[in-house]
Order: C-alpha cells, then structure tokens, then sequence
C-alpha cells in the first residue's frame, strides 16, 4: 500500500476531529433542541445516547477508517475485497456529506456576513430604510427583518458563501498536516476559550440561575418517545457520524492511535460544547425574557442573540465575538465535509491534493448558490412543499445519515471481520482492550436497531 499522509500530532488528530463534529449541530441545532423536548431531561438522554450509541459507533467508523487506510469508499474495499457491493455504503456517505457541505456553506456564508456586521456595528444600526429599534414594534421584529432582508436578497448571501468556499479551498489545498491539523490547532482553542467566556458573562446575569435549573434539572415527566428519539439523532448529527468524515480522518491517524480513547476524547469535549452552549444561551434568554421565543434553526442565532446583545453593554463587542466563534464552528466542519469528497478524489482517480481540491469547490459556487437562493429570490420554487435548500437539509440529515449509520453498523457489526474490528481496537494487539466486546455487541445488536427506529420515529 502506498505511503499515506498522516496527522503529525495527537494534539492535531483531536483539534481536527473535534473541529469536524463541533459545529452549527451544538451551537444551535442544540439548545433548540433541548428548548422543544423539555430541558434537562433531554441533556441527560441526550448524554445517555452519546455513551451508549455515539462512542461505539465512532470507534468502530475510526478502526474502519485507519484499517481501511483510504478514502470512504476505498475502505469498504480494502478491508472486506471479496465483498462486492459494500462500497456503496461509502459512496453514500460522500454524496450526503457533499450534499450537506452544499447548504452548511451557505450558512457559514450568513454566520461570516453577521461578523462582519457586528464588527462594523451595521447590524445595531438603523437601516437604509430608517428602521431602527425606535421604529419598529421591538427588537424582535427588528432583527426578524434584518434577517429576513439580508437571506432573502440576491446577491450579499452569494457572495459571502463565495467568500467562504475560497477560504476553504484555501486551506485544503495546504494539504493534511499543514492545512487542516494546522487551522485546527489555531481555531479549536480560540473556539474553547470563546466558549468559556461566553459562558462566564452569561452565568453572572441576573436570572442566570433560572436558565441552570431549566437546563440542568430534570422533570422526568417531561420524557416521551419523541424525546428519545430526537437525543439519539442529535447525537448522531453533533458526533458527524456516518458521513464518511470519520472514516476520511481516522485514515489520517498514525498507526499508534488509540482509536477508543480518541472516541471517548472526541466525543465529550464535543458534548463540552453543547453543555456550554446550554449555559451560554438558557440564562440569557431568561434574563432577558425571551423564554417563549423561539430558538430552533436559525432564530436563535439570527434574531434572540443579536436582540440578548442589543440589550447588552458592549453591543458589538460580545456580537462580533459570538459570529466569530460560529464562524470557526462552521468553518471547520465544512472543511471535514469537504475532506471527504477530496480525499475520494485523491485516492481513485489519483489526481494531485491541488486538482482533487479544486474538483470538489468548484461546482459548490454552482450548488451552494442554488441553496443560497432557493431561500431568497427563488422560494417559489419548492420540491415535495420544501425549498431547495430545505429539501437537501431534509433528504441529507434526515435519511441518508440514519441510512448510512445502519449500513455502517450491519457492516462493522456482521461484514467486516471482528478479528479485524479487534486489530484495529487494540493496535495490532499492543493494547488491552476492556471494552471491545462491549463496543462490538452495541455495533452489531444495539446501534442499528437504534438507529432504525430514529429513521422510522421521524414519519410517525
Ligand atoms: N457535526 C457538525 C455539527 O454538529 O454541526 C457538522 C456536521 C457534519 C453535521 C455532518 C452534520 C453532518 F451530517
């Protein structure tokens, strides 16, 4: 087997996992969630569902993926050759994962144009129009508009998608160790660092202790199936899980890694994250009495953050560090999106980092900015009663990850040999490895069953 480029560091290998699954998933899809399936009680099953679903799972995608020791597709092929057909699984976890890159830029595209305007204080100035807090009904209107003005227009959302398509390639084309481990080693603690501050500001305001009680003790009446079932998919979503990205970088993982201690790393400073994230917005919008108002998708960060800053000493100050901080979120994860279609290209059709990069970014300035406008000048336009930009949301996130990650299970769990499941677990058996039966039984037994109903608990 050729010489395959690795990450240089054990710091890097974590900096860049976690900047892949630490995203848009925790920093809003989170408390949105946690909001709608009743607080506390969600966390905990929630953390329930990382454990016994989300680590295993993540082990297993690594011991594939550094076994596999190619890209998402070549690692079906290489570890199981005599078994034709499982490849596919593969190639579905890279056209989702294109998919979703294709919507996720758009996004990063609006996170980097609310930084800007926090930087510039446009975002807390009246409008063109001489709209401003004093005239329109409050601030919640206010920051409903300017949102509703800037997605909606043409041609600003188009190019600050473009804007983040270029940083992307930029950093790709640096290659493995001196792109992605290198931005991650900068941007993952800049990310921590935000988030503690955050969380310090927000913990010291004067309701703060509403928002903890909220989101942090349980009313187990609360609990129904439906709780269950949307902890199980955000764990899924938050760990980037089934889109071919851990398989891509775990292959990048020298041979000494040990693949459950890293799952276990991963997998809690990004629930760390989510937690923080809890602390940061729940005291803030019961401080600032907007308990009631909405926080799922893009509300939350678009229009309750700006009207919680607005009211805020230092306005801009703590925006702009707020659309920084989500900007690197985005901005790392789109780059392991990204990964996983260039390293395909590196891998089967050999081309050079450079060729494969460009191959990849180029036809997002086409499809990126379909979705960018399918929520603006083209929103007439719908498939099955959805925007473009809805439907690949839909069609990506709701069915092929769920899809992906029991294929992914079956194959792990009955397909792949378990004495190469082990190989891998206990690094060629230089490892002890306590928890292998048990990481093994979820694989095979538990976590597709799991998943299934997830997929299936969406329609009902
Ligand atoms: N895990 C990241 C997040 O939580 O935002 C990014 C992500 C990757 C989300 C892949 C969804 C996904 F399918």
């Amino acid at each position: 087997m050729s010489e395959k480029i690795k990450f240089g560091s054990k710091v890097g290998i974590i900096a860049a996992t976690v900047g892949s699954a630490v995203g848009l998933g925790n920093v809003w899809r989170f408390p949105a969630e946690t909001q709608a399936n009743g607080g506390a009680v969600f966390l905990l099953i929630y953390i329930l569902c990382i454990f016994i679903l989300g680590i295993p799972v993540m082990t297993a995608e690594f011991a594939l993926g550094r076994g596999g020791n190619s890209d998402a597709i070549g690692a079906f092929r290489n570890v199981t050759p005599h078994r034709k057909g499982w490849w596919m699984v593969g190639a579905l976890a890279i056209l989702a994962s294109y998919l979703i890159l294709s919507f996720y830029m758009v996004v990063s595209g609006w996170t980097f144009e609310y930084l800007i305007q926090s930087v510039t204080g446009s975002l807390y100035e009246a409008s063109a129009t001489g709209e401003n807090l004093a005239t329109v009904t409050g601030e919640e209107q206010l920051f409903q508009n300017r949102m509703a003005e800037y997605i909606t227009g043409s041609y600003r959302p188009l190019i600050m998608t473009y804007i983040m398509i270029a940083a992307n390639l930029g950093v790709l084309v640096m290659g493995v160790q001196k792109g992605i481990e290198k931005m991650s080693n900068i941007m993952m603690p800049i990310l921590f660092v935000l988030l503690v501050i955050f969380c310090a500001v927000s913990l010291s305001l004067p309701k703060a202790a509403d928002g903890v009680r909220f989101f942090l003790s349980p009313d187990f009446s609360a609990i129904s199936p439906s709780t269950v079932v949307n902890a199980m998919g955000q764990a899924f979503f938050s760990l980037s899980l089934a889109m071919g990205i851990l398989i891509t970088y775990s292959s990048y993982y020298p041979a000494d890694t040990k693949l459950t201690r890293t799952a276990v790393t991963v997998s809690l400073l990004d629930l760390s994250v989510a937690i923080l994230m809890g602390l940061i917005i729940f005291p803030a919008v019961m401080t600032f009495g907007l308990a009631d108002h909405q926080l799922a998708g893009s509300a939350l960060v678009f229009i309750t953050l700006p009207e919680i800053f607005a009211q805020m000493g230092g306005t801009q100050f703590w925006s702009s560090l707020f659309f920084l901080l989500l900007t690197v979120a985005a901005f790392t994860s789109t780059i392991s999106l990204a990964e996983v279609s260039v390293a395909f290209m590196e891998c089967h059709f050999k081309m050079s980092r450079i060729k494969a990069c460009v191959t990849v970014m180029l036809p997002l300035f086409v499809l990126s900015a379909v979705c960018s406008l399918s929520v603006g000048p083209w929103s007439g336009f719908t498939i099955c009663g959805m925007t473009i930009f809805d439907f690949l949301d839909t069609v990506a996130t709701n069915i092929m990850l769920p899809v992906g990650g029991i294929l992914l299970c079956i194959y792990m769990g009955w397909i792949a040999p378990r004495s190469f499941f082990l190989k891998e677990i206990t690094n060629n058996g230089t490892l002890r490895s306590r928890s292998f039966a048990l990481v093994a039984f979820i694989v095979k037994w538990i976590a597709p069953v799991l998943i299934a109903i997830v997929l299936i608990g969406q329609f009902i």
